[in-house]
């Protein structure tokens, strides 16, 4: 694996991590970060975001994508996902059809607090992606 690749992985997993220390998740106490790889190599993060009403709850993975479409990024190559647990947690189907809108090709990588990680192409978490 080239260096660089190894740096952007080390950069996405802090972030990722350091999201999931900003989690508001007092309903579920599962704590989510996210972490997005533009394509000018910017990392912005991104944590879940509860709410009383349940059902209004951000996930950190749009909570991320959101702050990044507003800060003018459209384009992105990589996404880390971190949760305090013993396997990593793949991002909901919401989350994926709403990243296929802007990163058909992200490449998706979750890790956790052992050494499994779950990684692959969007395609592949989500194949049938509804596009218009
Ligand atoms: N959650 C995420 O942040 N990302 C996902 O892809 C799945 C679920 C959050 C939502 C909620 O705050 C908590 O995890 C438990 O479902």
């Amino acid at each position: 694996m080239p260096s660089f690749e190894i740096t952007h992985r080390k950069r996405l997993e802090k972030a990722a991590r350091q999201a999931a220390a900003k989690s508001y998740s007092p309903y579920s106490n599962f704590a989510v970060g996210a972490a997005l790889l533009t394509c000018d190599d910017k990392i912005v993060n991104g944590c879940n975001i509860e709410n009383a009403s349940y059902g209004l709850t951000l996930c950190a993975e749009r909570v991320a994508l959101a702050r990044a479409v507003a800060e003018g990024h459209r384009h992105f190559s990589a996404l880390f996902i971190f949760t305090a647990t013993q396997t990593p947690t793949p991002p909901c189907g919401a989350c994926l059809q709403v990243l296929a809108e802007f990163a058909p090709q992200l490449r998706i990588t979750a890790v956790c607090d052992t050494e499994l990680t779950l990684e692959g192409g969007l395609d592949d978490f989500l194949p049938h992606a509804f596009v218009r």
